[in-house]
């Protein structure tokens, strides 16, 4: 069974403009998300041209603020200070990659916690780690949704992770933990990585390389979560080669319309939040 993430998107982003509308009523403001894009990579102004236009339809405010790739790190972090200081921003999102001589851990954690959209921040990272209320990054909190909107339950299951980074991998794990999954985390290093994907109920590929896991890497009746996002020759495929798995997998999520769409529905979801918490608290 195909699961269908742009589908559950739509739904989310309806909830989530009907909510908007009612708070916009309430705060006289709208939400309003900054996302800051530095540099010329095709994939990241795309990235950034769809999450304007989500936050558009969603009734927000949305602001880009581009800069060159010889942008100081100083500069960078006067532009995140104001954001943190104004009161008309609720979200702040700094899309990655950045050029490689801005300290990306240094800036990421100068971001307000409270405004912190993307959950890059140490703070959101230990809160999700230790099981508290937090905000999460927008994969894979989409990812969870996906499994709770197809009533597939974590508990008990063992979940493989392919993937270990700070966007997708790490957080997933903690997300999965925290639903009662035992946890393995797979990444370019791990030896026969047949023989432990094979183990896996719930298999979450998120290794950047198009079609890199074939039916040799499933056990029959597996769930099986794509989040690559690979242009081969023009076209989108992602790290799970679709036509040789969905066969063997009981459920899978395909590329494009699977895990992508949902990024951005939670992004919209987390700004919403940023923004009910703020708000809430001026109007207190
Ligand atoms: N680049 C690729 N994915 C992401 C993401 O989820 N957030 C940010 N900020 N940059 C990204």
């Amino acid at each position: 069974m195909i699961l269908d993430g742009k589908q559950l998107s739509l739904k989310i982003r309806k909830q989530v403009k009907e909510k908007t509308l009612k708070l916009i009523e309430q705060y006289n403001k709208k939400p309003h998300l900054v996302v800051i894009l530095i540099g010329e990579n095709p994939a990241s102004q795309s990235y950034v041209r769809s999450k304007e236009r989500a936050c558009i339809k969603a009734g927000f405010e949305s602001t880009i603020i581009k800069k060159d790739v010889d942008i100081t790190e100083s500069e960078l972090i006067d532009i995140i200070e104001n954001l943190n200081n104004d009161d008309n921003v609720h979200g702040i999102l700094l899309q990655l990659p950045i050029p490689k001589h801005i300290d990306e851990d240094k800036v990421l954690n100068l971001i307000n916690p409270s405004k912190d959209v993307d959950g890059f921040h140490n703070i959101n990272i230990a809160k999700l780690n230790k099981g508290q209320e937090a905000l999460v990054p927008c994969t894979p909190l989409g990812i969870t949704k996906i499994l709770e909107e197809y009533s597939i339950d974590p508990t008990g299951k063992h979940c493989v992770i392919i993937g270990r980074s700070q966007i997708v991998g790490k957080p997933m794990a903690a997300l999965m933990l925290k639903r009662n999954s035992t946890v393995t985390i797979c990444h370019s290093k791990t030896r026969d990585i047949r023989d432990i994907t094979k183990q896996a109920d719930i298999l979450i590929v998120a290794i950047g390389r198009a079609h890199m896991v074939d039916e040799t890497f499933v056990k029959p009746g597996a769930v099986v979560i794509d989040v690559g996002i690979n242009r081969v020759d023009g076209v989108l495929v992602g790290d799970v080669d679709f036509d040789k798995v969905k066969d063997i997998a009981e459920y899978i999520t395909p590329v494009p319309g699977g895990v992508g769409p949902m990024t951005i529905a939670c992004l919209l979801e987390n700004t919403l939040t940023c923004y009910e918490a703020i708000e809430g608290k001026n109007n207190d």
